[in-house]
């Protein structure tokens, strides 16, 4: 079984992006599920019920999220309908949404689970602890579980590789944008990569205008932060390939696609 990941979709650009090399990368690697991380979809900031819907329609199974996830007001509406959206699951209780869900492809369920770091981020609960619960939770149901660890610092990302390897299938890391090179299979079976990059624009900050965080380093006044739109644009992502008797990963590979890395067919 394949699993195809697609980094932080950033803004319209982002969507694009999806929209238009989605449907080539299925049909170059033939993933039998697609997740995306949808936490900055809309403009940066969040994700609307439309903007779900979209990625559903084009082809993903599951959206995951991350600390954008209560940016657009809408997402209260929505949260606790959307079945195949996962936010991160250490947020306190009582929270909307949910951190875990299911998918089953031809007769075979996965379990996604999204959750987030606590260093450089803000203080909600232990996702150690949490994934731990909702791991043991998934196991009763199936040996293929994905998770999204949404984290700012390598070494928490790492720890929780680590942390995991050989009790899920596969951790991809989100949230700082910039894929890192060091996609691997654990000693257990866990595919792991810290980030997956992201999907938007490739000629800016993080997915923002490049003058105005200049602007910021250089002055230390207040800017207005608004997405690229001039620039050009990339898509990164990370595909697993499991086995499906085992949960076990074989494969881990990085997506990027960009004009220095070009898409080939
Ligand atoms: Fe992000
Ligand atoms: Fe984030």
């Amino acid at each position: 079984m394949k699993i195809l990941f697609i980094g932080d979709v950033v803004g319209s650009s982002g969507r694009d992006m999806v929209q238009t090399y989605l449907p080539k990368l299925k049909a170059k690697y033939r993933p039998d599920m697609t997740i995306i991380n949808g936490e900055n979809a809309a403009a940066g900031k969040g994700i609307t019920q439309k903007i779900y819907k979209q990625f559903l329609e084009c082809g993903a199974h599951v959206i995951t999220m991350g600390n954008h996830t209560w940016d657009k007001k809408e997402i209260f509406e929505f949260i606790d309908d959307a079945n195949n959206m996962v936010r991160p699951a250490n947020f306190p209780e009582g929270t909307p949404g949910k951190g875990m869900t299911f998918v089953n492809i031809n007769g075979t369920e996965i379990a996604v689970i999204n959750v987030q770091g606590r260093t450089f981020l803000p203080a909600i609960d232990d996702p150690f602890r949490v994934v731990d619960e909702l791991i043991a939770q998934a196991q009763k149901r199936t040996d293929i579980i994905f998770v999204d660890f949404h984290a700012e610092a390598t070494s928490e990302k790492q720890a929780m590789g680590w942390y995991l390897d050989g009790k899920i299938s596969a951790i991809v890391g989100t949230h700082t944008h910039t894929q890192t090179a060091d996609e691997r299979i654990l000693p257990n079976g866990t595919a792991y990569i810290t980030d997956a990059g992201m999907t938007g624009p490739y000629d800016a900050i993080l997915g923002v205008e490049r003058e105005a965080v200049i602007k910021k380093f250089l002055t230390s006044l207040p800017v207005r932060f608004e997405i690229d739109k001039k620039g050009r644009n990339q898509l990164n992502g990370f595909l697993v390939t499991i086995d499906e008797k085992t949960g076990n990963a074989s494969k881990a590979e990085r997506i990027l696609i960009n004009d220095d890395h070009p898409f080939i067919d």
